[in-house]
């Protein structure tokens, strides 16, 4: 029953990838291995290569392989969170003196990260435009190490070109890690275009239920895999064994909830487009958007998150906000549940007077799996209050 990628397809993969049913009670599922410790038969003779939970446990590797299978990687390692995940892979890639190339929109906690953390720490960075490719290379420099792209982004739904930027790093010491975040492994697979690691935050459309916080790296890269190993026996940033069995529940649905995700968004993005109250949709699956032929050739669909800018300002950015009733004003995005927020004082204040400050006209709405007449009455009766 494991997965072979050459004869079985992406949903096949995710319900079975990771796990094989045991020997002893067939047990349909990964089992929850609740356990620090594992018994040895002599010392440092291990029975199936483990020995403490927090540089190795069964459920948490079952989960890392699925994630693994999914991306077409040969490694993959989980942590306590996506930031956790970042922090580490900071760690792993970087050294004082090293320079990172990041995007003008990204995830606040990402840029605060590196803002405050890593040039503490002696790192340098230039945030430029990942959507034009030119001026990544412009950016990067002899110690640049590490650029780092988000596509779609968080929250502006700006699209990188992975395979022309994956290209730019030929020849030098720079990885390009990709946060496939908002796209998930269903809709883009970033190590096949190029990229050296991605990076995802679990906590989002993975778990899917917004019920489990984690993070996830996967690569090709052997010794990057074995440095990610090591960090996370030697700093302890594991997920717990409840949130990794949780997390691989959700994975097992990842693509039939990611194309409900992307047929309410598409729809949902259509009739915004045509209302006056909105300024501007940011969703790459409508054709004005200039991501759009670039999003078409590296991801399946478009996803299920859509940014939004009201022509009232940041008033009617916020009304809006306080005016739905089926989508909940709350942080976080990639649940069964449709959620918005308001960037520019939630998620991204951290960007706040930086280069990759969010405009305050703009709502981020993440468009969960309901079905798609309730969500388009909301949104209706919300826009008919501004
Ligand atoms: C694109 C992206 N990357 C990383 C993170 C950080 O993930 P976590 O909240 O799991 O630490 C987030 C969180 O919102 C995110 O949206």
């Amino acid at each position: 029953m494991s997965f072979d990628p050459h004869t079985q397809g992406f949903s096949t993969a995710s319900i079975h990838a990771g796990y094989e049913p045991d020997d002893y009670y067939g047990s349909i599922n990964m089992p929850i291995y609740a356990s620090t410790t594992f018994a040895q038969n002599a010392p440092n003779d291990l029975r199936r290569g483990f020995e403490y939970t927090r540089v190795g446990n069964p459920t948490i590797v079952s989960l890392e392989k699925a994630v693994a299978a999914l991306e077409g990687a040969e490694y993959g390692r989980a942590f306590s969170s996506g930031m956790a995940a970042t922090d580490i892979l900071f760690r792993v890639l970087l050294k004082p003196g090293d320079h990172i190339v990041l995007g003008n929109d990204a995830y606040g906690g990402t840029y605060r990260l590196i803002d405050t953390v890593f040039t503490a720490w002696g790192i340098t960075y230039t945030v430029v435009d990942t959507s034009v490719v030119d001026e990544v290379k412009n950016a990067i420099q002899d110690n640049t190490k590490l650029i780092w792209v988000e596509t779609p982004t968080n929250p502006a739904l700006g699209i990188t070109d992975i395979e022309a930027v994956a290209k730019l790093t030929e020849g030098t010491s720079a990885k390009l890690v990709v946060d496939n975040t908002f796209a998930s492994p269903y809709l883009q697979q970033p190590l096949a275009l190029g990229a050296h690691a991605v990076l995802h935050s679990t906590t989002k459309y993975i778990g899917g239920h917004s019920d489990v916080v984690g993070g996830l790296v996967v690569t090709n890269d052997q010794a990057l895999d074995e440095e990610l190993l090591f960090m996370q026996g030697g700093v302890g940033p594991i997920p717990s064994v409840f949130d990794a069995y949780l997390t691989a529940r959700g994975l097992k649905t990842l693509a039939v909830r990611m194309d409900r995700h992307c047929d309410n968004a598409e729809k949902v993005a259509e009739f915004l487009d045509s209302r006056d109250e909105v300024s501007a949709v940011l969703y790459p699956g409508l054709k004005n958007h200039p991501g759009h032929e670039i999003a078409a050739k590296q991801m399946k669909r478009f996803g299920g998150m859509i940014s939004v800018r009201f022509a009232g300002g940041e008033e009617a950015a916020k009304k809006f906000c306080t005016s739905t009733k089926l989508i909940c004003l709350a942080e976080s995005l990639g649940g069964v549940e449709s959620l918005l927020e308001h960037p520019a004082t939630m998620t991204h204040q951290s960007a706040a007077g930086s280069q990759l400050e969010v405009p305050r006209d703009l709502v981020r709405i993440s468009i969960g799996i309901e079905d798609v007449e309730d969500l388009l009455a909301d949104v209706e009766q919300a826009l008919n209050q501004l």
